[in-house]
């Protein structure tokens, strides 16, 4: 797995108890593995309960990992998943609000769907305020906590993506910062990770394309050549904002894009085009 050796490391999140929603698979999945590797005890919460069993199963922690169905877009069911993790290891040190899904694809203002808009807002976004809800009604008392969120690169720049995704992601770095000034009274910190395109089932499900060649693509439009966005390096990043590491670090949009976002050359492409020799 990239960015992860056999050599001893510190445990960073040692003694620390974390929610995962979404996190049998993707991002979720991978961060879930990490935190695991650094000595949390971590709870996935998750509406694909085979391939959530079966991850706990084959990590063969014991306790230290396991998994609640939890459907983000339902209160109570976040609750519960939330009530899970604490009555399984007594307290709640890290949310990791992640779940997500990219709706339908097409990027048209004229084709926008109702129940797609609906959906897409329903999981990304209601689902990220059901989360911090519960969370913070836990870590509150307590006076500490860390709340990550998974955004998008699409909440600092423009790729494409469809307006309901757009304004989901937007709307997910909003939560984050206002929460960030409410519960940092509180002593807990809330942030956010961005990611530039991974090949997860999200992207290719919606690309219809093989995982290799969603890579090849993204990689070839990155600004940053020569790396691929891996799961893992969102693991990574998560793991910096949930862990002691980052203990003054808040209200951040953590984007991990390789300065995707930073490159515009869209300008010097049309003056190429209109100026050059042919
Ligand atoms: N893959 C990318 O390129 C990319 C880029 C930027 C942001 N993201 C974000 O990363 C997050 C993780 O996505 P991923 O790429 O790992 O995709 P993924 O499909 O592998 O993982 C998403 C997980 O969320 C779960 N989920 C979906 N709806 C749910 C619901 N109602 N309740 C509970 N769980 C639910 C899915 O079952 C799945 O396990 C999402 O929020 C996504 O928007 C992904």
């Amino acid at each position: 797995m990239q960015g992860c050796s056999d050599a001893p490391l510190s445990k960073r999140l040692e003694d620390k108890v974390a929610l995962i929603t979404g996190g049998a698979s993707g991002i979720g999945e991978a961060t879930a593995r990490l935190f695991l590797r650094h000595g949390a005890k971590v709870v996935i919460a998750d509406i694909q309960d085979n391939l959530g069993h079966s991850l706990c199963q084959n990590l063969n922690s014991g306790n230290n990992i396991s998994y609640v169905h939890c459907d983000v877009t339902n209160d109570n069911d976040v609750q519960i998943a939330v009530k899970a993790a604490v009555s399984r290891h007594g307290k709640l040190d890290i949310l990791f609000s992640n779940a997500g899904i990219g709706g339908n694809s097409d990027s048209s203002i004229i084709a926008l769907d109702p129940a797609d808009l609906k959906r897409v807002f329903e999981v990304n976004v209601f689902g990220a305020f059901y989360a911090a809800k519960h969370a913070a009604e836990i870590m509150i008392p307590r006076k500490i906590g860390s709340i990550v969120f998974t955004s998008s690169a699409v909440s600092v720049t423009h790729p494409g993506s469809p307006h309901p995704y757009t304004a989901s992601k937007y709307a997910v770095v909003g939560l984050m910062k206002n929460l960030c000034v409410e519960l940092g009274k509180h002593g807990i910190r809330v942030n956010c990770i961005s990611p530039y395109a991974v090949a997860t089932p999200l992207l290719t499900r919606g690309m219809g394309m093989e995982k290799e060649m969603v890579e090849e693509l993204f990689a070839e439009a990155g600004n940053l050549k020569g790396v691929v966005l891996k799961e893992e390096d969102l693991a990574e990043a998560a793991l910096f904002l949930a862990s002691d590491e980052s203990k003054y670090v808040s209200g951040v949009n953590l984007v991990v894009d390789g300065g995707y976002s930073v490159n515009n050359t869209a300008s010097a492409e049309v003056a190429l085009g209109k100026f050059s020799a042919d």
